[in-house]
């Protein structure tokens, strides 16, 4: 059985439900998917760096409290992250990349990614920053060290959406994705159509864990601008920056407002959306729009993130599911390594390839 070890850069709420899962589920796992996983390096803001290439033991990890976690009086343990160090010179053979996002330059995780790519190791990600600013580059990168680069959770954490798009609709042309994409922003207008004022909404989505450690970037819509950038880019072929994608929030949006459209069969909802024109180029913009009952993402509550495929041939196709929360973005570091696991497990059962002997004539 094949075995994959893992550099985690970011011990935080996602990373450590991935460790979590591994620590817990790690058998099954094994039975169901053919590999075992095991860590040999964490590195984190906080806590520090910690590194054991015979694979660490995450238990008393997991049993301790995050925010008391220090790695540095620990064998192979630094209070420095080491970032750097540790994912180019750390044997491993997948960085799993789930640092905060910037929105501006996507960096620290724009770097790790890189360090990681251009030293032979394949990265999954979770991070918004590096895919919608430079998911282009990054896999041009990827392919060029013949690894892979793999970001499921960047849009709708676990909920299988890019994986759809990529593998499911070949043969169909999309024309437009449009989408409740902030799980945040989404559970707010759903409080507000109830009667809670806005700033009261807001701890509410904070308490529950959904928000973003800044909840600006979830409630002025610049959460899901990124979204619809990796989305316009994956699925529509665009080539999108920042600039390109006009944002409005939901921030002026008044409880009055959100309870008289309900009152009309209309729903409020922060929906970011990308359109193909007859021409090639593509639009898209991020703005709060009352949607009427009918509408596929009307019925869209709560946390929960969809996203609606026009398509040629089936017309509308709406994924929906969970779109924020550690568990549910963990599993979406654990279907990008299964992804590569599918894919480089093929690569290296498949026969050589016959080799076309030119004939001379002479
Ligand atoms: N804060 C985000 C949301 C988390 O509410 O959807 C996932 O990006």
């Amino acid at each position: 059985m094949g075995r994959y070890d893992l550099a985690l850069i970011g011990f935080g709420g996602v990373n450590r439900a991935l460790a979590e899962l591994i620590s817990q589920r790690g058998h099954r796992l094994a039975e169901d998917l053919g590999f075992t996983l095991r860590v040999v390096a964490i590195t984190d803001l906080r806590a520090g760096s910690l590194v054991d290439t015979d694979g660490i033991d995450l238990a008393p990890l997991l049993a301790a409290n995050p925010g008391e976690l220090n790695f540095a009086g620990l064998p192979g343990g630094s209070a420095d992250p080491r970032n750097a160090w540790v994912i180019r010179e750390v044997p491993a053979d997948i960085v799993v990349e789930a640092t905060f996002t910037d929105p501006a330059h996507g960096e620290p995780a724009l770097s790790h990614v890189r360090w990681a790519l251009e030293s032979g190791k394949h990265v999954c990600t979770t991070n918004k920053g590096p895919v919608a600013l430079a998911g282009r580059a990054l896999k041009q990168l990827a392919a060029e060290h013949g690894v892979s680069f793999e970001f499921e959770g960047s849009v709708l954490s676990g909920t299988p959406v890019l994986r759809t798009a990529q593998r499911l609709f070949g043969g169909l042309e999309i024309t437009d994705v449009q989408g409740i994409l902030n799980g945040t922003s989404n559970y707010i207008l759903g409080r507000l159509e109830e009667g809670v004022d806005l700033p009261a909404a807001i701890t509410e989505a904070q308490d529950l864990g959904y928000a973003e450690a800044d909840p600006t970037a979830d409630i002025e819509g610049h959460d899901v601008q990124l979204k619809v950038m990796i989305l316009a880019n994956e699925v529509l072929g665009a080539d999108l920056r920042r600039e390109d994608v006009l944002c409005e929030g939901i921030s002026a949006i008044t409880p009055h407002e959100v309870r008289d459209a309900a009152s009309k069969e209309l729903r409020w909802k922060l929906v970011g959306s990308a359109t193909r024109h007859q021409d090639g180029s593509v639009e898209a913009r991020v703005a709060p729009l009352a949607l009427p009952a009918h509408h596929p993402l009307a019925g869209i509550y709560g946390p929960v993130n969809a996203v609606s495929f026009r398509t040629d041939l089936l017309g509308t196709v709406t994924v929906s599911g969970p779109g924020a929360g550690r568990i549910e973005t963990a599993y979406a570091l654990l279907s990008d390594i299964i992804a590569i696991h599918q894919r480089h497990a093929v690569d290296a059962a498949a026969p050589t390839r016959p080799v076309l002997l030119e004939t001379h004539h002479v």
